[in-house]
């Protein structure tokens, strides 16, 4: 399968991860369900029972092939990597990667953008294991280079940063990193490798919330993590010692959603860019965080970085307060009121970025999840929806 690296995206796709050994010849992997892997005698058990496991059955922790012929799909469709490793959730696999990389005494740069409950994980166990976090500006650029010190060890980006999306020069921050030492990680779920090749533009570990864009249609939670070359044994050495294992089942739909995600990635560029644009001209809309248009931070690098967009981006509205942002949510009809993104249908949702933040949207902020529905019937829906915020606002 080494050669498919000359072929087309969409046609890498399809491809990745459906090796005859684990296929069987069906088209898709099917699922394996184990704990107990049995042997064939004791002198099998001893040449073959113990963990050091590379794609061989040993004990349903270290996986089947239905979780390598996921996990190997997602190692060939990021150049430059090395392995992959799975995970219950888009946030264990945060919490594995970053515990694979820190130590006590260790410093963490961590980007003020980043998903509420990473921040979270800094500030409650990383810091009762002794690691301290510095939090920067997701402008910041090469000027990362003024806040190491003696203790940093790894530097954790989120481009386009949650609910607030800005682009980070993620290119210029690997370069400093990889001159000083340091480990990169970046939560790459927004782009995926197809928008986004992490590794090639200098990142160590790309992390996917597998729940959104891999599994594509709101029913799976699931994360990765793809480690660049040499970086993958630390990773596994962490997530087995962590018991980190992703179900069989979830692992087959994961794979079963990763064969149309290039297509429904276009489809969600498409529609978000004609909604993002129309909210731009509205005079209810104070400012749209899109990064394919210019009112985002980060634009410019966007624009020399990433292959393309994808369907989540939020606007700020120019006044009216809590109730009237509520008006407009309620009033909507095509999009779902809820967490989570990266499905086939439409969500949208108040964001809050948080006190200790440093961005400020400007007005209240709505994140809008823009699905696979018709763009004009979403622009019709929001047209409502805005006419319920005037309605409240007044
Ligand atoms: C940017 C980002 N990273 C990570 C996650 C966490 O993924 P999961 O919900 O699978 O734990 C989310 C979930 O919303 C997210 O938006």
């Amino acid at each position: 399968m080494s050669d498919d690296a000359a072929y087309g995206i969409d046609t890498q796709i399809v491809r990745a991860g459906r090796r005859r050994e684990w296929t069987g010849g069906v088209v898709n992997p099917p699922v394996w369900r184990a704990s107990t892997i049995l042997y064939d005698d004791v002198a099998d058990l001893r040449r073959n029972g113990h963990g050091d496991t590379h794609h061989r059955l040993y004990y349903g922790r270290r996986g089947t092939p239905t979780q390598w012929s996921l996990a190997d799909a997602l190692t060939s469709l990021e150049p430059g990597a090395e392995g992959t490793f799975l995970y219950p959730s888009g946030v264990a696999a945060i919490a594995a990667a970053l515990l694979a990389v820190l130590s006590p005494g260790d410093e963490l740069l961590l980007v003020d953008s980043a998903y509420e409950p990473t921040r979270a994980l800094a500030n409650g166990m990383l810091k009762r294991f002794g690691i301290t976090t510095r939090l920067y500006d997701p402008l910041v650029g090469a000027g990362i280079v003024e806040l190491i010190g003696p203790a940093t060890r790894a530097i954790f980006m989120e481009s386009p940063g949650s609910l607030t999306f800005e682009v980070q020069d993620v290119p210029a921050i690997g370069a400093v990193a990889m001159e000083r030492g340091l480990v990169t990680l970046l939560d790459n779920t927004w782009a995926t490798s197809l928008l986004f090749p992490a590794i090639a533009r200098g990142v160590d570990y790309s992390i996917l919330a597998c729940t959104k864009y891999v599994v594509g249609h709101s029913d799976v939670m699931l994360g990765s993590v793809t480690a660049g070359w040499k970086r993958f044994a630390p990773l596994r050495d962490a997530s087995f010692q962590l018991g980190q294992v992703a179900a069989p089942d979830d692992c087959w739909l994961g794979s079963r959603g990763l064969r149309t995600m290039a297509v429904r990635l276009r489809r969600h560029e498409e529609s978000a860019l004609a909604v993002a644009r129309w909210l731009a001209d509205r005079p209810e809309v104070a400012t749209v965080l899109h990064p394919a248009l210019p009112s985002c931070p980060g634009h410019d690098i966007f624009s020399r970085d990433f292959a393309g967009s994808s369907g989540l981006f939020s606007f700020a509205l120019a006044g009216g307060g809590e109730a009237a942002r509520a008006a407009l949510i309620d009033a909507l009809d095509l999009f779902g009121i809820g967490f989570s993104w990266g499905g086939y249908e439409s969500l949208a949702i108040p964001a809050d970025p948080g006190r200790g933040r440093a961005v400020d949207a400007g007005g209240p902020l709505v994140r809008l999840q823009i699905g696979l529905e018709d763009a004009a019937d979403l622009i019709a829906d929001l047209d409502r929806g805005l006419a319920a915020w005037r309605a409240a606002a007044a």
